[in-house]
């Protein structure tokens, strides 16, 4: 059977844990390869600590769940008359070992809808959150993970290339964003892309989480751009910098604070560091030029199968660091009103230290008008 499911059972198995419920979103996706649009139509995975995992599913999914999973499963399809479906959870639900009485499930994705079916068929069911035990799983990403992972700052690497030639003054935030995507898509990212792309221009690239704008692109403005590509579901999330023309002395002086940061966070990121750590580093270089105040998120998050997973590189993380983690280091200085700058890489951690796996030049991208 599959390593993955492998993997977990195994630490459920070390828990005590006799049951896990995992619903359509990227956790049901990693461990069978399966994806489900979280929709109105339940996608259900029971998995027991022994044994072969059963899963709920809607009847018109069946191919896909004959055809596509990467492990054996025991399929319950439903049809489209509701009423029924609680039966066939029910009769899903007699795989399960009867001692069974409890149920973990990832909290921030199963739903009521989910958690009701559950309970109406098994009431004495007790369900607590298994979110740190998928984590743990999930950040210990395999060679044939991080190659995907590398696949994807590849396109996305590339499409920034080709998207910078296609920036000048008098275009807005939303066509350079188009390009973006445009570009992503030719050089081979999955359709579905990990966020929509940000082109943050003057003052809104002091926004951090800025959205594409209609607002035109002037001289003297600096870009944030922040951007990814999705490969075989594995996704990159890069930033970078662009000014248009000569950048004045303080946006010179910001571009170098975070560039020097983001050095620093990679250098001292390795194996058995706890993660508050780096973020503190990074924090510190930005606190000693004076600009503390204006880094106002975390350093980093991970990434895998999705944008914002484990580990989190934050002031309120402190597990430590661990090889085969995949993240980004992302320290930024938005000044309001102004301008920003954000340097984001991404980072493999292994036996010797971290690897960063994006190779694009960090200094500010000049546009000369
Ligand atoms: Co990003
Ligand atoms: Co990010």
């Amino acid at each position: 059977m599959n390593t993955k499911i492998n993997s977990l059972q195994a630490i459920m198995r070390s828990r005590n844990l006799p049951l896990l419920a995992i619903t359509a979103g990227p956790d049901l996706l990693y461990l069978t390869g399966l994806g489900f649009h979280v929709s109105e139509r339940p996608a259900i995975l029971l998995i027991p600590a022994n044994g072969q995992p059963s899963l709920i599913h809607p009847e018109l999914e069946a191919e896909k769940v004959k055809n596509r999973s990467i492990v054996p499963l025991s399929s319950f399809p439903y049809g489209e008359t509701k009423e029924t479906w609680g039966h066939v959870v029910e009769e899903a639900m007699k795989t399960i070992s009867d001692d069974a009485n409890r149920i973990g499930v990832i909290s921030t994705n199963i739903r009521f809808l989910e958690m009701d079916l559950i309970h109406k068929a098994l009431p004495n069911l007790h369900f607590f959150a298994a979110d740190e035990l998928f984590q743990a799983l999930r950040m210990q990403k395999s060679e044939q993970e991080i190659s995907s992972i590398k696949k994807a700052i590849q396109i996305a690497e590339k499409a920034f290339m080709e998207t910078l030639k296609y920036i000048e003054i008098g275009r807005t935030e939303i066509e350079i964003a188009a390009q973006l995507v445009l570009n992503l898509y030719r050089f081979g990212s999955d359709a579905e892309l990990p966020f929509s792309p940000i082109v943050a221009s003057g003052p809104n690239s002091a926004d951090p989480h800025a959205i594409p704008v209609e607002r035109i692109i002037q001289e003297g403005d600096l870009l944030v751009i922040d951007w990814g590509a999705s490969y075989d579901h594995y996704i990159s999330d890069i930033t970078r910098t662009v000014s248009m023309g000569k950048p004045s002395d303080k946006f010179t002086l910001i571009a170098k604070t975070v560039k020097e940061a983001n050095t620093r966070a990679r250098e001292t990121a390795k194996a058995g560091l706890p993660c508050n750590e780096v973020d503190r580093t990074t924090r510190m270089v930005i606190n000693e030029a004076g600009f503390g105040e204006y880094f106002t998120h975390r350093t980093g998050h991970g990434i895998g199968m999705e944008a914002h997973e484990a580990p989190y590189i934050s002031a309120d993380y402190s597990k430590p660091l661990e090889v085969g983690n995949t993240f980004t280091i992302e320290p930024g200085i938005y000044l309001p009103g102004e301008g920003g700058v954000r340097i984001e890489d991404n980072i493999v951690i292994t036996d010797t230290g971290a690897e960063t796996l994006t190779s694009l030049p960090r200094d500010l991208f000049i546009v000369e008008s």
